[in-house]
């Protein structure tokens, strides 16, 4: 099945795509037109009314990102809070969590290098243990023992990257899910590499929190980012450590009321041409469909990794039964570098990933260093072939 979009338009509306064949939306990606236009209008606007006057006359388009979030996540807009970035929704999430020593984060071998870091401060400053769970020899996730070490541990969190950086595994995330509304787990799900990218329906998946960025599949810009919090998150009053006044309300000197919604999480002071810009990022994804996109990818990743497969010299290194846009590899008939280096000179984006980004993955796989693709639905399959051609060369 073909997907319901018009690809000559998108890429019209994608400056960047024409002079180069752009495989980095996993890294930061190009945005469509109308989110520099309404940038650009609004940081114009700013510097003749100061910023205070010209965000009172835009409340309404700003709360509209709440709505196109929640439409794109299938939540309410009061599920949804803006942050600056993936890390920045993962640490507001993380610090909600009341951590004493003992408790046990289930986590798993492909989880993102910051995620890890954070895990291990808490470890280091509250005495949590991190327990991850094995993949089986396919790459995918082992979800039975998964849900034995859940049932052995009672984690107090788990905390999985529905797609890594740095591989194109897609994990299971709704699997999850259900062992987490059976255990009773709070279940914190990093989709900052499956929004925009994938379906991503955090009823469906059934998570507690859930992080973003803008500047990837979303498309929006940089600096930007989103957090998902459930109902139960905020009946249960969840709220970070150090909250503001956007927060809650100072309702006598040694009391406060928290605020009712996501916006809990954020903090009073943003970027409002980011938010704008992040808006208009997410409203021209429901405008495409998210599901006409993921079809779309889907069909684009099967075609190309299957070319890439015959390349005589590159090895694909992802691994699972369900794969992402994001496509790793090595070559063994020259220095990777200087195959990075022939993709440079043909106008190629892409990314390089290290060692270090994803020791637990890279260790498995004996890899110093990958290359990573990650084409998106303004990529066309003649692109990809151009690629190819490059590579073969
Ligand atoms: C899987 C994953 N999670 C989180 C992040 C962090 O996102 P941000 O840089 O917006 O904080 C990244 C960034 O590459 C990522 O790939």
């Amino acid at each position: 099945m073909a997907a319901d979009m018009d690809i000559d338009l998108i890429r019209k509306q994608t400056k960047g795509c024409t002079d180069k064949i752009f495989l980095n939306s996993a890294g930061s990606s190009l945005v469509p037109q109308s989110v520099t236009d309404k940038m650009v209008g609004y940081l114009q606007m700013e510097a003749l009314t100061g910023g205070y006057a010209l965000a009172n006359q835009y409340e309404t388009e700003i709360e509209d990102l709440y709505v196109q979030a929640a439409l794109l996540f299938n939540c309410a807009p009061k599920n949804i809070a803006y942050a600056t970035s993936a890390t920045d929704a993962y640490a507001k999430a993380i610090t909600a969590i009341n951590f004493k020593a003992g408790d046990v984060i289930l986590t798993t071998d492909d989880d993102y290098i910051s995620n890890q870091l954070s895990f291990l401060s808490l470890k280091n400053r509250f005495g949590i243990s991190i327990i991850r769970a094995d993949n089986l020899p396919n790459g995918d996730l082992d979800l039975d023992t998964f849900e034995k070490l859940v049932i052995s541990h009672q984690p107090k969190l788990v905390a999985i990257t529905h797609i890594p950086t740095n591989s194109g595994l897609i994990q299971p995330a709704e699997e999850i899910g259900r062992i987490c509304k059976k255990y009773d787990i709070l279940y914190l799900l990093d989709a900052c590499q499956s929004v925009g990218q994938r379906v991503v329906d955090v009823q469906r998946i059934g998570c507690d929190f859930m992080t973003a960025t803008g500047r990837k599949f979303v498309r929006g810009p940089r600096g930007t980012g989103l957090l998902y919090v459930s109902d139960k998150v905020l009946d249960e009053q969840m709220v970070p450590l150090i909250f503001d006044m956007q927060g809650a309300d100072w309702t006598g000197n040694d009391e406060y009321r928290l605020a009712k919604t996501g916006k809990r999480f954020e903090f009073w002071e943003s970027s409002i041409a980011g938010k704008l810009g992040l808006k208009e990022a997410l409203t021209y994804i429901n405008g495409i469909g998210i599901s006409n996109i993921e079809l779309y990818n889907v069909n684009l990743m099967q075609q190309f990794r299957k070319e890439l497969q015959k390349v005589p010299g590159l090895d694909l290194h992802d691994q699972g039964s369900h794969l992402s846009n994001i496509l790793t590899f090595t070559t063994s008939n020259r220095p990777l570098q200087d195959t990075a280096q022939l993709l440079r000179e043909n106008n190629v984006y892409f990314s390089m990933s290290f060692r270090d980004f994803a020791r637990i993955d890279f260790n498995k796989k004996d890899l110093d260093a990958i290359i990573r693709f990650s084409a998106h639905y303004f990529n066309t399959p003649e692109e990809l072939e151009k690629t190819i051609a490059i590579l073969n060369y």
